[in-house]
């Protein structure tokens, strides 16, 4: 009875995208993708290429710069990206689901003018600035203040973690405006890198990701003019999140990327090596593992793909994306771990690629909600009557 609405087949346009990121991935961003990870250097000339090739501004309405595309166009794209490069990846995905996505549906039409035609072209990159020392997964205890005076807010306080922290030039930041009022009294607004009384924190020596550039941030009395403010007054935490729930859709790709880029690599490598007198996966305890990494990989773009249709027809997709996210990023560590046993020793040296993608998939049960996170919000999305 549901089969006669179910299509699983891309359509020729996600086919090309998918092709166009492909080409992308394996012809600018894997050649350096080893030298990037060791020096910890953000990728800034493959940025701006992605930038020149629409990958920053993917579901943007072209009137402000963007591509018009829909969600799953850029989960398709983020996968390939992420089979190769998830520094450069979580650029596209902070840039596209948060900034991007947060600015053009709650931001004023001068802010869009003045932002997003920016951000959505890819002239400049933007930050997404939530977390603080105390204030993570509990993200409604925000310490930073913004306190209304005359025409501006005055900004205090310190972020963490933030991604693009110093690649970035326009920051969405979080910060509390009325204490008493607890989330209710939460405001969001646009910094510009270079206010008076904003700077950017040491950048964080980091596992995995290591080409993206993590920085805590500090406001020390930042002047933020009124009209900057993101929304209604107290429409803050909203706002947060309910940009992170589509945020959490691209990080779900990320880690499919992961997994499938790893999954790949491992395939390949095991019709190579041989022992034995046999190649590997001729050792059914090799093919099972892949078997069990494709099936696996199989459900995660199920649940991805599904969280972006919602997104794309009019569903809610606070469960379906943080399903996405929880089983994607499981996978994404899963997959990377058996891909390094299948290298053997080649899997644990930097040449073969698996390594990193190891070390690059544990993120993806931590940031935008860590995995217990998801299952508060999925519990509760259940539970809801
Ligand atoms: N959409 C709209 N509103 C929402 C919402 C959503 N998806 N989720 C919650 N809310 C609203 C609630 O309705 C409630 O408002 P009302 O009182 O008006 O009803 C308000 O937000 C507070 O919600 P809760 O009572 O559920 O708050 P809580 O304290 O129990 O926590 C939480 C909720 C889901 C755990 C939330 O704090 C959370 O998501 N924490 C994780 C933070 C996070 O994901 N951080 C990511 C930072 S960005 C990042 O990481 C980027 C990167 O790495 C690349
Ligand atoms: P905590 O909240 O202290 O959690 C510690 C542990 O306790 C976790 O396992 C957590 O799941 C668990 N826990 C906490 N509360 C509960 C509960 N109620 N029930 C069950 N378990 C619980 N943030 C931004 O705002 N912008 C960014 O761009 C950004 N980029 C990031 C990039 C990197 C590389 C990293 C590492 C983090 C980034 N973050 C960013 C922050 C990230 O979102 C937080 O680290 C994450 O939300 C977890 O918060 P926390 O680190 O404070 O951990």
């Amino acid at each position: 009875y549901i089969t006669k609405h179910m299509d699983f087949s891309l359509s020729e346009e996600h086919l090309m995208i998918q092709q166009a990121a492909r080409d992308f991935a394996n012809n600018v961003l894997l050649p350096g993708v080893i030298e990037r990870d060791e020096k910890q250097q953000f990728p800034t000339e493959e940025v701006k290429q992605m930038g020149e090739l629409g990958f920053l501004g993917m579901m943007v309405d072209p009137k402000y710069g963007g591509g018009g595309m829909d969600t799953l166009s850029y989960v398709i794209a983020m996968e390939e990206l992420s089979k190769v490069d998830a520094s450069a990846s979580v650029v596209m995905s902070v840039n596209n689901s948060l900034v991007c996505w947060g600015l053009e549906h709650f931001g004023t039409e001068a802010q869009k003018e003045k932002y997003l035609t920016k951000l959505a072209t890819g002239e400049v990159i933007g930050a997404f600035c939530l977390s603080e020392p105390e204030a993570g997964s509990d993200a409604t205890s925000q310490k930073t203040t913004a306190i209304e005076k005359d025409d501006h807010y005055v900004l205090n306080g310190t972020k963490n973690w933030i991604t693009n922290g110093s690649s970035a030039d326009f920051y969405l930041v979080i910060a509390q405006t009325y204490p008493e009022k607890k989330h209710k009294g939460i405001n969001a607004f646009i910094v510009e890198k270079g206010w008076e009384g904003f700077e950017i924190g040491p950048k964080e020596q980091k596992m995995g990701i290591r080409g993206s550039d993590t920085h805590s941030l500090i406001f020390n009395d930042v002047k933020v003019p009124k009209e900057n403010r993101i929304g209604e007054d107290g429409f803050g935490f909203k706002f947060a999140m309910k940009t992170l729930s589509g945020g959490r859709i691209g990080i779900a790709s990320q880690a499919l990327g992961i997994a499938a880029g790893a999954y790949e690599l491992a395939r390949k490598y095991s019709k190579e090596r041989k022992s034995f007198g046999t190649e590997i996966c001729n050792h059914q305890a090799i093919a099972f593992k892949l078997a069990d990494m494709h099936t696996q990989i199989e459900a995660a773009r199920h649940l991805v793909y599904k969280a972006a249709w919602d997104k794309d027809n009019g569903n809610n997709y606070d469960v379906s994306g943080a399903m996405a996210k929880l089983y994607a990023s499981q996978v994404a560590m899963d997959t990377a771990i058996e891909a390094v046993q299948i290298h053997g020793g080649n899997g644990y040296v930097k040449e073969y690629h698996v390594e990193r993608l190891m070390r690059d998939a544990k993120i993806t049960q931590i940031y935008e909600g860590t995995s217990e996170i998801q299952k508060i919000v999925i519990s509760r999305g259940l539970l809801q009557d």
